[in-house]
């Protein structure tokens, strides 16, 4: 079982020619609403991605919050209609989390109101995780308070679950994380912030990725929007993927599509190796840049296939 433990939002998309200047007012040429959020894109990704498997049952668990209210209502019923175990999911006095998606044809920037995501607590974690075993897997960002984040990859560690941690939106991480946490995969943004070090070239890139490893991470992965990645795993093999070349509609949930499908093919290494694990994420991921939305612009195990005839026993 995969547990996602994160962030539920009503994303606003609005489509826009260029980006307002300070004090100015502009129309939008389009307007959207769809489930988003990291956590729950991540676990979106999961499940659709997951179908290849026909076990019959749903991967992935949601652990999260959203409010009492129509929107929190609808978005957990778009969560379960994409096959996302909602079980964990509780709706709360506060606002469902709000996130306001500026794009732009070559651009995209978000602002998100947090409301219920802030109330995730630890009896949450502590309830969602009571049967977890040592083959689970827990996912998180950093959209609910970190020391939740904190707490779960703690808990998760001790019942011998593998972590992933996606630090996104970026913000510095206490040293203790670390160890804590199997595979990690910040963007650029998140890698400046975290390690001090501007991931813009080869060397820099690795020189980022060798901090990560030497504050106890076994697998890294830094996300670089077009430029693809640059990976190492528990071996201190390097690799550079390059993106997929797509028509680029909206970037939204390019990240998150990424880290889902890494943690789903993460427990087949042995059979494949790590970088396998990466270039179908890569190819995952290259579908939702090119279509609009975050959560509904994720593709599935069949279309990520059909695109890039891709086989994975
Ligand atoms: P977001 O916050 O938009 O979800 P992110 O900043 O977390 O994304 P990125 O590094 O932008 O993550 O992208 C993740 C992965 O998605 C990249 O490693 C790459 O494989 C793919 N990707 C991103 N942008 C593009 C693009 N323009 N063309 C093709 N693939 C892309
Ligand atoms: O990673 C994309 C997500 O970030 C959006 O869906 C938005 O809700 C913000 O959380």
């Amino acid at each position: 079982m995969i547990y996602v433990l994160g962030s539920i939002n009503n994303d606003i998309s609005l489509e826009l020619e260029r980006m307002p200047k300070k004090g100015e007012t502009i129309i939008a040429d389009g307007c959207r609403m769809g489930l988003g959020g990291k956590g729950a894109n991540q676990a979106v990704a999961i499940a659709r991605l997951a179908q290849r498997y026909g076990t019959g049952h749903t991967a992935v668990k949601m652990i999260g919050h959203v409010g009492k209210d129509a929107v929190g209502s609808e978005l957990i019923n778009k969560l379960n209609a994409l096959e996302v175990d909602t079980e964990f999911v509780r709706q709360v006095n506060r606002s469902t989390g709000t996130a306001v998606v500026a794009l732009t044809g070559k651009d995209n920037r978000i602002i998100v109101y947090s409301g219920a995501n802030l109330g995730v607590s630890k009896s949450d974690v502590d309830e969602a995780l009571q049967n977890a075993t040592g083959s689970d897997i827990l996912v998180c960002q950093l959209e609910i308070p970190m020391y939740i984040v904190g707490y779960a990859l703690r808990k998760a560690r001790s019942i011998g679950m593998t972590t992933v941690l996606n630090p996104a939106p970026a913000k510095e991480l206490p040293d203790d994380f670390y160890p804590n946490i199997d595979i990690i995969v910040p963007n650029e943004t998140e890698t400046q912030i975290l390690t001090g070090i501007n991931p813009r070239d080869p060397d820099s890139r690795r020189a980022a990725i060798r901090e990560f490893h030497t504050r106890g991470v076994h697998y890294v992965v830094l996300t670089l929007g077009s430029e693809g990645s640059e990976i190492s795993d528990d071996d201190r093999i390097y690799a550079h993927i390059p993106a997929r070349q797509v028509r680029v509609v909206d970037t939204t949930a390019a990240g998150d599509t990424f880290v889902g499908a890494l943690t789903l093919t993460y427990p087949h290494i042995g059979m494949y190796s790590f970088k396998e694990a990466c270039l179908f994420a890569t190819k995952a991921a290259s579908l939702t840049v090119s279509r609009a939305g975050a959560s509904e612009s994720i593709p599935t195990f069949d279309e990520v296939c059909a695109l890039y005839n891709h086989e994975i026993k």
